[in-house]
């Protein structure tokens, strides 16, 4: 199967699996739910999370039997390398904020082949809100394509989204935020992307991001001409944790000029 029969097919795959996973969550809102905790008092895990993966692996299996899963939960294969098609799921992204606030959380699942991201979706689904990336055709928020970001704007016009973690590490960040129109943090990475890609923000830089929480936000900022990297500027490795910026040009250029040198 060609590369645009595959995504052509993915969109089918994804209505129906969004559709069976948006009553799913919504009806967990009713009941008490279990909760677990990972690493740390703040990093959970819910039975939704596992749901929801588990059934996205049902999805995969009927659509692309011989497809790879990468996920954050139960995550079906060990994948060592991106050969080949290999799907790069979070169930929940913003499990705290799904938990305390039942808002401002996603489902962001990415389709990499050979490497490549050539498909990616961000679905909030308190919202209803479907931002979708094809790799070389833009992105589209609902159906309606988004418009590409200013390459006007720098951090001196911008709203910035900064984690603590990522401030810890280069300190500068302060003097940016202080430039800045002011901070904003929502809680949920791929959501945190979407604010800079739609323009809402002029970049989001985090610490320690997972894989599963940027891969298919960097795929729909990139269609929408912000920049992604590491905070030191090197690419994302999408088998790796690690820092994580996200920019309008302008603004990019700034941040790495000014305040990301140590
Ligand atoms: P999660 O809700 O899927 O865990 C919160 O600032 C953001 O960072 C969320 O996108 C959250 O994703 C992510 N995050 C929190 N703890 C993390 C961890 N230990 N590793 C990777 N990502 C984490
Ligand atoms: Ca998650």
């Amino acid at each position: 199967m060609n590369k645009q029969k595959i995504v052509e097919e993915a969109k089918e795959m994804m209505k129906v699996f969004l559709t069976e996973a948006k009553q799913y969550i919504e009806a967990s809102f009713e009941k008490e739910l279990r909760i677990e905790t990972k690493s740390s008092r703040n990093d959970l895990v819910t039975e939704v999370d596992q749901y929801i993966e588990a059934l996205f692996t049902r999805y995969l299996k009927q659509y692309f039997p011989s497809h790879r899963i990468f996920g954050e939960e139960n995550a079906e294969h060990k994948v060592e390398s991106l050969e080949g098609a290999v799907w790069i799921i979070d169930p929940i992204d913003g499990t705290l904020n799904f938990v305390e606030q039942k808002r401002d959380f996603a489902i962001s699942i990415a389709l990499y082949m050979d490497g490549i991201g050539e498909y990616g979706i961000v679905y909030d689904v308190e919202k209803d809100d479907l931002y979708v990336g094809e790799k070389g055709k833009g992105a589209t928020l609902n159906g309606r394509e988004i418009r590409r970001v200013s390459d006007r704007r720098g951090v001196a016009d911008s709203l910035l989204i900064v984690n603590l973690s990522a401030v810890n590490l280069y300190p500068k960040l302060k003097e940016a935020i202080r430039v800045s129109c002011g901070l904003r943090l929502y809680g949920a990475a791929s959501l945190e992307f979407m604010a800079v890609a739609t323009g809402r923000a002029g970049a989001y830089l985090a610490a320690n991001l997972a894989p599963w929480d940027v891969a298919a936000s960097k795929i729909i900022a990139e269609e929408l001409g912000c920049i992604v990297s590491r905070l030191s500027g090197e690419e994302i490795d999408m088998l790796e944790k690690g820092t994580s910026v996200v920019a309008l040009p302008k603004v990019y250029q700034e941040l790495q000029n000014l305040y990301l040198k140590k």
